[in-house]
């Protein structure tokens, strides 16, 4: 039987691979890796280090698979995000068929943990539903972004027994003040933090976590806002790309 594996890399850092991860490289035959814009240099590089480094021995063939255009601005965002899938399933299956032979195993280098902010595991869960092509598939835990930015911040995510939600940037923007909760932001290309008006927040910034370019900035938001902004636009202006994440935290509550 095919299998897929659908293996996390970690967000940045050669070492931020788990020993699952090494070894389930070991079984795989083809990889596949997706096309992924201009930070695509980046990416690629370290998915050859990953490889190189962990499993010298195995010449994997690897496979270019294009990404169809993507509506950045939809009207409806659910429909086009889903529309983008069913292109992406269907591009996808065709490798499945026609690249991977019958026992051979294929696997997708995700970045940072397949649960995050990713869509490979809900289009491979399309394709099996389908059952065009059988193939079993499993999904191999990897370090996230945010498991990078607390640690180089040398922080816990959660206060004590308190929650923490993870949103994306477009999301804090129509979200209304005060925030109820420590929140954890990804996928934020307008510094939505910057129209927060809580003067208590404080935030860890993190860009580029785990690699060379590496860019750590924290303290209260008000301090921080403006040379964050800075920073981040001059990083993004030197390399041509930038990804970063933060966490905003709340004053603990007092205790009674
Ligand atoms: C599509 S999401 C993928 C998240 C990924 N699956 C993970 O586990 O971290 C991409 C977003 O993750 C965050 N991110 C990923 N890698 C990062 C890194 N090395 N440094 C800072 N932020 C990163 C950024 O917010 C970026 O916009």
């Amino acid at each position: 039987m095919r299998k897929v594996l659908i293996i996390g890399m970690g967000a940045g850092h050669p070492e931020h691979i788990t020993i699952q991860a090494v070894n389930a490289l070991q079984r795989v035959d083809v990889l596949f890796v997706t096309d992924k814009g201009p930070d695509k240099d980046d990416l690629a590089r370290l998915r050859r280090e990953i490889c190189a480094r962990y499993v010298p021995e195995r010449s994997l063939r690897t496979l270019v698979i294009p990404d169809p255009e993507r509506d950045r601005n939809p009207a409806d965002y659910h429909t086009a995000v889903e529309t983008w899938h069913e292109q992406r399933a269907c591009i996808y299956e065709a490798l499945f068929t026609e690249q991977l032979g019958e026992d051979e195993c294929g696997a997708f280098l995700v970045w940072g943990d397949p649960s995050l902010y990713d869509s490979t595991i809900r289009i491979v869960e399309q394709i099996a539903a389908r059952g065009a092509v059988e193939f079993e598939y499993e999904v191999i835990p990897g370090i996230t972004s945010i498991q990078a930015l607390t640690a180089r911040h040398r922080i816990a995510l959660n206060q004590i027994g308190a929650p923490v939600q993870i949103t994306t940037g477009r999301r804090l923007a129509a979200q209304p003040e005060p925030l109820s909760t420590d929140t954890v932001v990804l996928l934020d290309g307008e510094c939505a933090f910057k129209t927060l008006t809580d003067d208590r927040l404080e935030i860890y910034w993190g860009a580029y976590l785990g690699t060379p370019d590496e860019i750590l900035l924290s303290g209260p938001l008000g301090e921080m806002s403006a040379k964050i902004q800075q920073a981040r636009a001059a990083a993004r202006d030197r390399k041509g790309w930038i990804m970063d994440t933060y966490l905003l935290r709340k004053p603990a509550a007092p205790r009674r």
